[in-house]
């Protein structure tokens, strides 16, 4: 007779697993969006169409990541890149997922945003799609990825969600913690199908030029809608997300200027340890383990 140990895991927003970016693993999540604040993070409207704004567009660029992996998955001829980057495919699903379910709450909560999102399709699958190449399509893929990878550990480093709302603060600190664990493995997916320089450096300003402009067209849109244009903590709020407190334009520049140098490849180990703290934090003592019953085989 054989003891077997069955075990069963509760966790409050998403699976406690290790950070494992040889596997990449999407992680099991179960969010529930109720009673979030229209101003989420700090009060502050800027603060929070920031991230509401990133939320917009994250399911339609990340449909059009999977489809575009997917479509290159089979000319993969390293199994060692091949097991990550079907995680990484993994992950991004759940993540577009996610925020799809959380812009049912912005449209409940009477902010108008449909045609945008229309708009992002149309973009990604009839022009994007259909007129640049697969590889290119993959170099675009490759910059969202370094710039993801950039704005996930300024999130990280800077505690910026420190006073979210607790659900939200879950949600982009578990998504910025998955982007810098398959970091880098977007541009290796790329040079080991493309390595031509000019691929590479053209999809990459291509891709960070169209999440930025998407990120500004969303917080235009949102602040416009909570009428709060006109508020003087506007201009000082958007100054400490730029310059001053969480410096996103002076890092976000000087760490995407080394992806242009001929020899750049991604060293990704020095930024795990911003996602180890948020796994690390999912699995503390406020976490509940219940490592059930051993039953008889
Ligand atoms: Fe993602
Ligand atoms: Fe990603």
């Amino acid at each position: 007779m054989k003891l077997a140990h069955t075990k069963t895991i509760h966790f409050i927003n998403f699976e406690n697993r290790p950070l494992n970016p040889n596997l990449c693993q999407p992680r099991k999540i179960r969010f529930q969006f109720d009673n979030i604040p229209t101003l989420w993070l700090n009060n502050s409207s800027v603060l929070t169409h920031f991230f509401n704004a990133i939320n917009l567009f994250v399911p339609a660029f990340e449909r059009f990541m999977v489809r575009a992996m997917k479509n290159q998955l089979s000319c993969i001829k390293n199994t060692n890149i091949e097991l990550p980057i079907r995680g990484l495919i993994g992950q991004e699903t759940t993540h577009g997922q996610t925020h799809k379910k959380y812009n049912r709450i912005l449209e409940a909560q009477g902010y108008k945003f449909k045609t945008a999102l229309i708009i992002t399709d149309f973009l990604f699958t009839e022009v994007l799609e259909k007129y640049l190449s697969d590889k290119m399509c993959l170099a675009l893929i490759a910059g969202f990825e370094h710039l993801t990878t950039i704005f996930a550990c300024i999130v990280l480093e800077s505690n910026m969600l420190a006073n979210a709302n607790p659900t939200m603060r879950s949600l982009w600190e578990w998504h910025s913690a998955e982007e810098i664990e398959h970091s880098g493995l977007a541009f290796k997916f790329l040079i080991h199908l493309d390595n031509r320089y000019y691929i590479r450096a053209l999809g990459g300003l291509l891709g960070a030029a169209i999440v930025v402009a998407f990120i500004l067209i969303g917080m235009v849109l949102l602040i416009i809608q909570d009428k709060s244009l006109n508020n003087k903590k506007i201009l000082s709020d958007l100054i400490k997300l730029l310059f001053t407190d969480y410096k996103f334009i002076p890092l976000t520049v000087k760490n995407f200027i080394p992806y242009f140098q001929v020899k750049y490849y991604p060293q990704s180990k020095d930024l795990y340890q911003y996602a180890e703290k948020v796994f690390q934090a999912q699995s503390s003592p406020r976490e509940r383990f219940d490592v059930a019953d051993f039953v008889q085989n």
